[in-house]
């Protein structure tokens, strides 16, 4: 049986844990050293819906801008590209920047290199920063940065998914735009938040491969006009 082999660590800024890429035969991982698994590059049909359940209800508005938190393996991207026009433009967040390092790499042939499409724009920092500072400006903002509406990479995301963060998110938005927040399982707690924040919310249940495997959540939320 052929080994893990661990290709590259690196340091998660705002924590004490560590990034880490690893292979086995032609499948990847990023995983956190001694916690749970980030991204795998086997399944990615739920993170690609994510991508697609926005973009294709903002794809005919004029140059729309699409903001990704995070980056990953790439398969959000790519297939936000994949649904928008030529027109677009795609900002990319990623707190990690040895994960954009690995996607110019060994990761950038999973996705077919989507930071090399000149609709990209990649941001080596927090996502939360650019939403903070944003006022009416994506049409649509993907997040998935963790395995659900809890930090996982780092304490520091959950406010993403508090009110104050989703009141933020709603901020950042054009009127009608879309919050798409991917999780590894449904949310109570957090659909009322985003009821609360004013989003009208629908909710996704998608299969991580190819209609099999484990069910994902992906929420839609639209704001207001
Ligand atoms: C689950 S992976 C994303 C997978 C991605 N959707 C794909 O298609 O491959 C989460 C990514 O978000 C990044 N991340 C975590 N917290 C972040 C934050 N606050 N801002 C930006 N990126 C973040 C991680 O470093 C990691 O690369």
């Amino acid at each position: 049986m052929i080994p893990w082999e661990i290709l590259d660590t690196a340091s998660i800024p705002g924590s004490k844990d560590k990034l880490q890429l690893s292979r086995h035969d032609s499948e990847f991982l990023i995983s956190i050293v001694g916690g749970g698994v980030l991204m795998g590059s086997r399944a990615h049909a739920s993170e690609e819906a994510l991508a697609k359940l926005a973009c294709r209800k903002i794809a005919e508005r004029a140059r729309p801008r699409v903001l990704i938190g995070g980056l990953g393996m790439g398969f959000t991207l790519a297939a936000a590209l994949h649904h928008l026009g030529s027109d677009a433009e795609v900002v990319v967040a990623e707190l990690i920047p040895a994960v954009v390092t690995w996607n110019r790499g060994s990761l950038g042939e999973l996705a077919g290199y989507p930071l090399e499409d000149e609709r990209t724009t990649v941001h080596e920092g927090d996502v939360a920063k650019i939403m903070k500072v944003e006022r009416k400006a994506f049409d649509a903002i993907l997040l998935d940065v963790d395995n659900g509406p809890e930090g996982m990479t780092r304490k520091k995301n959950s406010w993403l998914y508090t009110m104050d963060g989703l009141t933020t998110a709603y901020t950042a938005l054009r009127p009608k735009g879309l919050l798409a927040t991917w999780s590894a399982g449904p949310d109570r707690d957090f659909t009322q938040r985003l009821h609360k924040a004013g989003f009208k919310v629908n909710q996704a249940r998608v299969r991580e491969h190819n209609n099999k495997g484990k069910l994902h959540t992906i929420w839609l939320a639209e704001s207001g006009s």
